[in-house]
């Protein structure tokens, strides 16, 4: 027997990668911001979508710069970034707020965050309105991640990321399992 969901935790079915922390810089001011909805799009040139509600700041930020750094943190980083997910970049430095330092981007303006274990710059190539959010498609110009963490996968064993189940639940994957057909 199967129950009704809400579209809304409909949505949280579709577990999203990791969660993670976008960086943006518009008018000399950086910024972060906490994203679930993130995805691969195209290989070929290599896209991905970040998904940012009309209300973010973070979404004039990157509208207008064209460019976004999506920022992987670990489980350990997960109280800083609630506070990247719960306060504006209107009226305050993230930067400082949690206590996370600024890195300058390699091909981008926009910077990365030392303490995340790898991160991935984007050129902004599309975007479209979607109900309340913009749906922004980067092409990815530059990525790091940290050394022996990844080797056809990323090791999990050495590196815990963070998954949002929604709302206030957060878990992490551990196990890595090796299957072809
Ligand atoms: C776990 C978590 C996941 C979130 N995922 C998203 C998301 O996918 N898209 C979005 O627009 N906001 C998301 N948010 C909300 C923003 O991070 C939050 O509103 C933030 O304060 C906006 O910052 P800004 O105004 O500086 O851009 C999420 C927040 C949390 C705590």
């Amino acid at each position: 027997m199967k129950v009704k969901l809400e579209n809304l935790n409909a949505l949280r079915l579709l577990n999203p990668g990791p969660l993670v922390l976008i960086t943006s810089k518009y008018q000399g001011k950086s910024n972060i911001v906490t994203v679930a909805w993130t995805s691969p799009v195209s290989h070929e040139p290599p896209l991905v979508s970040i998904s940012i509600s009309t209300k973010r700041q973070s979404n004039i930020m990157i509208g207008n710069s064209k460019e976004f750094t999506i920022n992987l943190p670990s489980f350990d980083l997960l109280d800083k970034v609630l506070i990247c997910g719960s306060v504006s970049g209107k009226n305050v430095d993230k930067f400082k707020e949690a206590q996370l330092t600024q890195v300058s981007g390699k091909k981008i303006s926009s910077p990365s965050i030392k303490e995340c274990f790898a991160f991935i710059e984007c050129k902004v190539v599309d975007s479209f309105l979607c109900g309340d959010h913009y749906l922004f498609i980067g092409e990815i110009v530059h990525a790091e991640i940290e050394k022996n963490f990844y080797r056809e996968h990323l090791d999990l064993e050495k590196v815990k990321y963070i998954n949002h189940l929604g709302g206030p639940y957060f878990t992490y994957p551990e196990k890595i399992i090796e299957k072809k057909r």
